[in-house]
């Protein structure tokens, strides 16, 4: 689907370029040959409009407002031409207008299609057409400055309806406080404190990283707790100017513990100090990550790993974590090491590597020398998980998380990433084993599938993802859209608590979308309309690629205000982030130009 919806766009510039050169061409010797190329360009893109049908209504109406008028004026206008009839010229005029209207309503309006997004994509035509009728030449100076005003006036509210306020208070009111929503306030079994500051960090090939830090460390320290713990971590910011919070990627704590700027708390300024505390209940693979300015703080080092054992007897096990990140400069770090690192494990013992991608985009990883399964994504175990080959390799999402568990052969394993053969990690002795070409599993269709806990849905939302022009901020922009807005104007989905919750989510664009829900593991219900065949999937972060419809469902059982947005971080940080609101859930903390607070 990536590249039928590459196609599309393509063949929405081309085509464009062509009918506008088409008017001005027609009586010269490259006349013919132009529209030609317009009216092919103009059927296949029918035909591709076609195919992105298939997918669903979603990529439909705005493709089908231009795209199918635009195929008359082109067999018209080729009919005309071809018999050298007046008629071709007015043809071309509305065809070139509807191509560019098309590209319009695609880059603009999108889905859904509004009644101001016609106004604005077909309303010059209009206005076009009646200058052109009018007789008198004060009437039409009149109607094109009026247009002219209108359509700057239009420009200028949508700027400034999009700044910013001082202060924006979405979830302001009467009711429980997200800062009432705490973790227990009694003596902690585990205590940590995470201390952020800038460092610069030299990794093991020798480059160095200007880095910020926790702990002085790249990733900050692995906090390694047991199932019934009561953790307590103490943030301390010592960073120069900027804030900082602690929140806990895929582990469902309360609402106050989520460390969300402007949302949960305020950003922890320089010289602060902040201490979070829950009960840590869920065994499995977690991390943490600043959630001020996330789109830049990640990226330069303000993360770590989170690892929350089962209670008993650890077993004799070799158990790696292995956060994969990539830095500014494109250095990839596995376990925070861009080079290969070996370790001894003696044959037999059982090995569990804990993979996380902290970066921004998927990584694509290989087992190669013994055969593994995908014990646990997400934080939660599989059901049966099927051994794999070196011959499949899986595809770790933004955010997401793979336990991979095998049995250490004689021989050497390798665990690559992304192709790179000569880094990564090699277990036991001997030569890396080869990597075959790989086909990448299917996590929908992997493991046995078991009965799930949702009837009948409550609720029921739909979330568009796009790709199209908006304001952020006062400043235009190719923005990242949920249902044709930005944040913080996109409709937060409202639940009450026990709510079974069903949201299909889609992505018209042509990037893919790491979709990431805080304080819930969402059970995945299906993917392109094919329901899950494999094991139930409880993930927290599921990649929407180009083109995909996934339909995911929560139980609404954790009260708060939570944000839900693309854990390609800089796209949320172009607009990309929605909440979820609990009826009678309030927030006493806001964004905006004179708060402490910027999330993304
Ligand atoms: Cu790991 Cu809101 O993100
Ligand atoms: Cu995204």
């Amino acid at each position: 689907m990536s590249v039928v919806l590459v196609l599309d766009l393509l063949l929405m510039v081309v085509s464009a370029g062509l009918w506008v050169a088409a008017w001005p061409l027609r009586d010269t010797r490259a006349g013919t040959p132009v529209l030609i190329a317009a009216v092919l360009a103009t059927v296949a893109r029918v035909a591709v409009v076609v195919v992105l049908g298939r997918a669903g209504w979603w990529f439909l109406p705005d493709r089908l407002v231009t795209a199918v008028p635009l195929t008359l004026a082109a067999v018209v206008a080729g009919i005309a031409v071809t018999r050298r009839r007046k008629a071709a010229v007015p043809v071309l005029i509305i065809a070139a207008y509807l191509a560019v209207a098309g590209l319009a309503m695609q880059l603009v309006v999108g889905y859904p299609v509004t009644a101001g997004g016609l106004v604005a994509v077909l309303g010059p035509g209009a206005v076009a057409l009646l200058v052109w009728r009018l007789r008198a030449r004060t009437a039409r100076i009149a109607v094109m400055a009026a247009a002219a005003v209108a359509l700057l006036a239009a420009g200028v509210t949508a700027a400034a309806g999009s700044r910013l306020p001082d202060r924006l208070d979405h979830h302001a009111g009467h009711g429980v406080s997200v800062a009432d929503l705490r973790g227990p306030d009694r003596p902690p079994t585990r205590s940590f404190t995470l201390t952020a500051r800038a460092a610069v960090v030299t990794l093991p090939s020798g480059k160095t990283v200007d880095a910020w830090t926790f702990n002085g460390s790249l990733p900050g320290p692995e906090l390694r707790v047991t199932r019934g713990d009561l953790v307590e971590v103490i943030l301390r910011n010592e960073l120069p100017d900027t804030g900082v919070t602690l929140h806990w990627h895929g582990y469902d704590v309360p609402a106050g513990e989520d460390g969300v700027a402007g949302v949960t708390q305020d950003a922890v300024p320089p010289g602060g100090t902040f201490t979070y505390r829950f009960v840590a209940e869920d065994a499995g693979t977690y991390w943490y990550h600043s959630h001020e300015l996330s789109s830049t703080a990640v990226r330069r080092g303000l993360y770590g790993t989170l690892v929350v054992d089962p209670a008993g007897a650890r077993p004799a096990e070799t158990d790696l974590v292995l956060p994969v990140h990539r830095f500014g400069g494109g250095v990839t770090v596995l376990g925070g090491s861009d080079r290969r690192e070996t370790r001894d494990v003696p044959a037999g013992r059982p090995v569990r590597l804990r993979l996380i991608n902290t970066g921004n985009n998927a990584h694509r990883v290989a087992v190669s020398g013994t055969p593994y399964t995908v014990g646990a994504i997400d934080g939660r175990d599989l059901n049966g998980p099927t051994p794999l080959t070196a011959e499949t390799t899986l595809r770790l999402p933004a955010g997401g998380r793979y336990d991979v568990l095998f049995t250490m052969p004689a021989g050497a394993v390798h665990v690559m990433v992304d192709g790179r053969e000569s880094e990564g990690l090699l277990l036991g002795a001997g030569a890396a084993p080869p990597h075959p070409d790989g086909t990448e599993l299917d996590i929908t269709r992997y493991g046995r599938p078991a009965p799930g806990p949702f009837g009948r849905y409550d609720k029921d939302y739909t979330l568009v993802l796009d790709r199209l022009i908006r304001f952020l901020d006062g400043v235009p922009g190719y923005a990242y859209t949920v249902n044709g807005d930005v944040y913080p104007d996109i409709a937060p989905l409202m639940v009450d608590e026990g709510d079974a919750v069903r949201t299909t989510v889609v992505n018209r664009g042509t990037d893919s979308h790491p979709m990431h829900l805080h304080g819930h593991h969402v059970l995945v219900l299906s993917r392109n309309g094919r329901p899950v065949s494999g094991s139930p999937l409880w993930l927290d972060t599921f990649d929407v690629l180009p083109g995909e419809v996934w339909q995911v469902a929560f139980r609404a059982d954790n009260p708060g205000i939570w944000l839900d947005h693309c854990h390609n971080l800089p796209h949320a940080r172009q607009g990309m982030v929605l909440h979820v609101a609990y009826r009678g859930v309030t927030s006493p903390f806001a964004v905006g130009r004179r708060t402490p607070n910027h999330p993304e």
